[in-house]
């Protein structure tokens, strides 16, 4: 969720220079997925835009695919509110699937809900492989709550809030309402759990599903920044793949206290044991860093 305001980026003016001619020869260096946030799209100057040149111009030569679900702009954009999510993911599947610069492999970097749609293709599509996921703000447990919205966008976010209150769960707005498709109310357990359709689903919530667990073990590393003075993501524990516990909406739980990982349901306990989950976390509001961080805290993993 939430359009990335990645203001602090513009600092440098480094950034607005244009890129060179790409070189996709791809040599040596993974070719990089990124998917934006709600509110945000693809070619955003202002948010996927910087990030992409800069990645160009840090690791020469890396190819970028800076995801775009629909044929515009504008649809992009509309998409990440109205559009059903696994129908976006399995959209997302085949472009990867037909590119054939990615067939050794990518990296993939989702910002805050394409934090979550990224990890279900790795979970539901492992051909290309995804190496390395790095989930920059993403609700892995989903939301109880839209506190604040980006501000172009304000006035979709209260139709969404109403939309939700009234049933979050019910199929129309499961079916069209993205936000609804990783809505996880903790007082309402059992309706999550049967009717989510997309996050109970890729948190095997309903059944383990053993493709899910065998594919997302074929990252190498999975990289989760939570931006510690979020005033988006409710909770924020979510972006570390915490949550509310259950039946009440009060205290919060980490990954590593919660049944997902203690029955192991998704394989993070096992991932955790082999050193590839990476908990990164930040001052700052949803989205905000600097260059200088995001060079010295992600580039790294990227090489
Ligand atoms: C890849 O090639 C580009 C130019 O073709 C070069 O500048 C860059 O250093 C190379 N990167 C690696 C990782 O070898
Ligand atoms: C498990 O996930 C795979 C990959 O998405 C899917 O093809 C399969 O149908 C799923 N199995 C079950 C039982 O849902
Ligand atoms: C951000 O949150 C952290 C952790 O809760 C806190 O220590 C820090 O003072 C906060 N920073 C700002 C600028 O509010």
């Amino acid at each position: 969720m939430a359009a990335a305001l990645l203001c602090f980026l513009l600092a440098g003016p480094v950034l607005l220079a244009a890129a060179g001619p790409l070189d996709y020869s791809n040599n040596g260096t993974l070719p990089l997925v990124i998917w934006h946030g709600m509110g945000d799209s693809c070619c955003n100057p202002l948010s996927m835009g910087v990030i992409k040149k800069m990645v160009e111009k840090e690791i020469p030569g890396i190819y970028v695919i800076s995801l775009m679900i629909g044929k515009s702009i504008v649809e992009d954009t509309e998409n990440g509110f109205f559009m059903d999510v696994n129908k976006q993911v399995s959209m997302v599947c085949s472009q990867l699937a037909q590119d054939p610069k990615l067939k050794g492999g990518y990296n993939a970097m989702g910002f805050s809900q394409g934090a979550q749609f990224l990890r279900a293709v790795a979970q539901r599509c492992p051909s290309p492989t995804m190496k390395t996921l790095i989930s920059v703000g993403g609700q892995h447990q989903g939301v109880y709550g839209l506190p604040r919205c980006p501000g172009e966008s304000s006035h979709i976010c209260d139709i969404i809030r109403k939309a939700l209150n009234d049933g979050a769960y019910t199929d129309i707005v499961q079916k069209h309402l993205v936000q609804a498709q990783y809505w996880h109310d903790p007082l309402n357990d059992d309706l999550y759990k049967k009717h989510s359709l997309f996050l109970a689903d890729i948190n095997q919530e309903r059944a383990v599903n053993e493709t899910y667990k065998k594919n997302l073990q074929l990252l190498d590393k999975f990289v989760l920044v939570k931006f510690l003075n979020d005033t988006v993501v409710d909770p924020v524990d979510s972006e570390w793949f915490g949550f509310l516990k259950t039946g009440q909406a009060k205290e919060t739980e980490t990954l590593q206290e919660s049944v997902l990982y203690k029955e192991d349901r998704l394989g993070l306990a096992a991932m955790d044991k082999a050193g590839k989950l990476v908990f990164l976390a930040t001052e700052g509001d949803h989205l905000q860093f600097t260059q200088e961080w995001f060079k010295k805290n992600l580039l790294p993993f990227l090489h």
